[in-house]
């Protein structure tokens, strides 16, 4: 399955998008909060039920002992969004200046969420927060630079108005060359569309020389529930985001499948002994949810 990055220029639905499709995906789902400029799930959607001391940030100090310590500690610091134990999270960042410490994290957690995604067929998202760009690269503290590099996709998420597009016009170029030089190749880019705002997909599209490869609706309602927390709103289950979201993940699913036929660049070497702890979290379910 694919290891999908979320990225925005600016404030465009990037959490919300990810717990939704984390959450609706027909498959077992992981969503790794790596904005760098801090997470707000934890806060938010789970209203503080989980601690600081669960999370991405203590896997910097479990990389630096070797690759298993990473895959174990990362098994360890997962919650487990649902009673069935298939939509897991990986808390982000409690404060920003936690970033810094990840800089060389950001590739082991790669692998790791690669080996989740091709070897345990979970449905991988990342919540990697806004792009940062210094002189025309990717910021190497601001953005999880290395997780981009390697995704299967990396969908920018715009929402359908003016001033979105305008602000993720300039993203573009530099983060396709970025792709092409450094990452998994230009055609990892694409666009994740929040139908908010009068541009409809084959505009968006057209205006941004980059394909939409999803479309979330506006829904206030369960988008809130997201952000927030709290009871979930009447009809969640059935709420038009959530609805959406499921179709999203089988076009993403389709378009990283194309991707992978058509790539020119060699596969990824497997590596036995990360496949075996995380089958071993499969079987076993994460931290309480
Ligand atoms: N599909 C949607 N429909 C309606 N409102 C939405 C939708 N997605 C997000 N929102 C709302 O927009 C606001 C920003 O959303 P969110 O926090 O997901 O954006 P973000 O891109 O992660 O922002 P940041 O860059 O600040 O982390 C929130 O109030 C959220 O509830
Ligand atoms: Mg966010």
């Amino acid at each position: 399955m694919p290891v999908t990055a979320l990225v925005s220029a600016k404030s465009s639905g990037v959490t919300a998008a990810s717990l939704a499709l984390t959450l609706a995906s027909k498959r077992p789902s992981l969503l790794a909060e790596c904005d760098p400029a801090g997470g707000t799930i934890r806060a938010g959607f789970l209203q503080g039920e989980v601690g600081a001391g669960l999370g991405l940030y203590h896997l910097a100090a479990a990389e630096r002992t070797g690759p298993d310590a990473l895959a174990q500690a990362f098994a360890n610091h997962l919650w487990t969004m649902d009673e069935a134990g298939h939509r897991k999270l990986l808390p982000g960042l409690t404060d920003p200046a936690q970033a810094g410490a990840l800089g060389r994290t950001w590739p082991a957690l790669s692998e790791v969420l690669h080996v989740l995604a091709d070897d345990a067929g979970y449905d991988v998202f990342i919540d990697a927060g806004r792009l940062a760009l210094e002189s025309g690269r990717l910021h190497t503290t601001l953005t999880p630079a290395p997780l981009l590099h390697q995704a299967d996709l990396v969908l920018l998420t715009v929402r359908g108005t003016e001033q979105s597009l305008t602000l993720a016009r300039h993203l573009i170029d530099p983060l396709r060359t970025e792709l092409a030089e450094r990452g998994s190749g230009p055609d990892a880019l694409g666009l994740l569309l929040i139908e908010d705002g009068p541009y409809r997909a084959h505009q968006v599209t057209e205006a941004l020389k980059t394909p939409v490869l999803a479309a979330l609706p506006f829904d206030a309602s369960t988008a809130g529930y997201f952000t927030n927390g709290g009871n979930p709103p009447r009809g969640y289950g059935r709420s038009s985001l959530l609805r959406h979201a499921r179709t999203a993940t089988e076009h993403l699913e389709a378009a990283a499948s194309r991707r992978k036929v058509q790539q020119q660049y060699p596969a990824r070497p497997g590596n036995p002994q990360l496949a075996g702890v995380l089958q071993r979290l499969s079987e076993r379910g994460g931290a309480r949810g």
